[in-house]
Formats: structure tokens, C-alpha cells, sequence
């Protein structure tokens, strides 16, 4: 995916107000807008949503809007059940899946919504993640094993399988590792929440014999150790999920090592 820059020096101003006068109860939605092709600073366009048509989450308000009002507008998703992970985006300044975000849910007044924050846009609210994905890729996402492939499969005990809970429902939505200062301003070198959760996962897989090289590749002042435990990671992941735990769990496997 090519890698768009938001202008230099750009500014968000005001724009469209798409009003609805035949809305009884309607929400008006603050949208974070930018297009690469036409050079123009972002804007905010206001949007009157009549919630009396519209489904109960943002992200069927954001649908409702760019089917009915604005086809311009730009959004990735696809589940719409907080499975696939495409509708993270900023809602009320907090990171989080626009499917399983109730519209009732945020405060009265006007709903902003931002593409995830410190990213550079491809477009309105979606963000590249190329570099994300890289990273993830980076970890070897998969189990890395010497010894012969057993006729039928590797077997786990109960509580082996135990130890990948809370880890094997990470969805890569990227929320964390957008809402992480670390992550801002290191993102280059750190990997951030999301991969290093996802990271510690095969660590801790009973099935995984690559476990000595996932720790020498993480032994790395930027990798792991830019991790000041600020906690927005694990406050603002859809799923409930802890990654700043499985990046102690990590810390202390890098400790017993030595
Ligand atoms: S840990 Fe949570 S917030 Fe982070 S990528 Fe996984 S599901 Fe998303
Ligand atoms: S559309 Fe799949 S998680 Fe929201």
C-alpha cells in the first residue's frame, strides 16, 4: 500500500454540515475528513443522523451516512461483529471497534470520530498499517518447531491450552499500539502492545520449540524495553484483553534467563 503524509503543517478545519431537518431524533456525528488526491488540509464534517433509521452502534451510523448522505466517506470494516478487527478507529477520543461501539453509549452531544490516532491516513478513517503488519510479521506469527511432525498433531494438556487464554483472542485491531505514547514516538523501533502480545502468545505455547530465538530477537533496548507500563494499551482494547501483562510476562522470562 503506497504511504500517504498528511500535508505539512496541516491543520484540521471545519467543514460540511449535512443537515437533517425531518430527523425527530437525531445525533450529529464530528468526522475526521482527508483525501490525499485533492492536497486540502483535513477537515471535520458534521453529519444529523436520524437515529430512528439508523442501527444501535457507530459503525451502522457511519454506514447510514456514507450510503445515504456521503458516499465519500471512507472507513474500513467487515465483521461488524468485533471479530475481524478493520473498524478500529478514535470514537470519543477513546480507540475502539466502531461495531461493537453503542451509539447511546457516548455522552450526549456531538460523537467525533478520528482515524486511530499517530498513523499515517490513506484516506478519512483509515489508517496504513503497513508497518503494523510488518512488525506482526516480524515475530513469526506461527509455531516454529525441529522435531518430526507427529502422525496426527501436537497434543496440548489442559492446562497448556490455558496459558494461551487471554492472548488467542487478540483480533490485531491495532487499538492499543495507536493509543500507546511509546509507541508514537518510537514505532519505528518498538513493536508496541498489539505484536508484543501477540508475540508472547507463541512464547507461551507449549507447542513452540523456537522459544530461546523469540527471546534473543526481543532482547533489544527498543523492541520490548520501550515499555514504560503507561497502560493505554490494556485500557482501551475492545476485547478486555491485557497486553501490557504479556509484555511483563515477557520482561520476566528475559530476568529468569539470565
Ligand atoms: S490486544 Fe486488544 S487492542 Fe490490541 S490489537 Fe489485540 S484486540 Fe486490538
Ligand atoms: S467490522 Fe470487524 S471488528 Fe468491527
Amino acid at each position: 500500500m503506497a504511504e500517504f503524509k498528511l500535508p505539512a503543517n496541516s491543520v484540521v478545519k471545519e467543514g460540511k454540515f449535512f443537515k437533517n431537518e425531518e430527523a425527530k431524533n437525531k445525533r450529529v456525528f464530528k468526522i475526521y475528513r482527508w483525501n490525499p488526491d485533492t492536497g486540502e488540509n483535513p477537515r471535520y464534517d458534521r453529519y444529523e443522523v436520524d437515529l430512528d433509521a439508523c442501527g444501535p452502534m457507530i459503525l451502522d451510523a457511519l454506514l447510514l451516512i456514507k450510503n445515504t448522505i456521503d458516499p465519500t466517506l471512507t472507513l474500513r470494516r467487515s465483521c461488524r461483529e468485533g471479530v475481524c478487527g478493520s473498524c478500529a478507529m478514535n470514537i470519543d477520543g477513546t480507540n475502539t471497534l466502531a461495531c461493537t461501539k453503542a451509539i447511546s453509549s457516548v455522552p450526549e452531544g456531538e460523537i467525533k470520530i478520528n482515524p486511530l490516532p499517530h498513523m499515517h491516513v490513506v484516506k478519512d478513517l483509515v489508517p496504513d498499517l503497513t508497518h503494523f503488519y510488518a512488525q506482526y510479521a516480524s515475530i513469526k506469527p506461527w509455531l516454529q518447531t525441529d522435531t518430526a511432525t507427529p502422525p496426527r498433531e501436537r497434543l496440548q494438556s489442559i492446562e497448556e491450552r490455558r496459558k494461551l487464554d487471554g492472548y488467542y483472542e487478540c483480533i490485531l485491531c491495532a487499538s492499543c499500539s495507536t493509543s500507546c505514547p511509546s509507541y508514537w514516538w518510537n514505532s519505528d523501533k518498538y513493536l508496541g502492545p498489539a505484536v508484543l502480545l501477540q508475540a508472547y502468545r507463541f512464547i507461551s505455547d507449549s507447542r513452540d520449540e523456537h522459544t530461546g530465538e523469540r527471546l534473543d530477537e526481543l532482547e533489544d533496548p527498543f523492541k520490548l524495553y520501550r515499555c514504560h507500563t503507561i497502560m493505554n494499551c490494556t485500557n482501551t482494547c475492545p476485547k478486555g484483553l491485557n497486553p501490557a501483562k504479556a509484555i511483563a510476562e515477557i520482561k520476566k522470562l528475559m530476568v529468569a534467563r539470565h
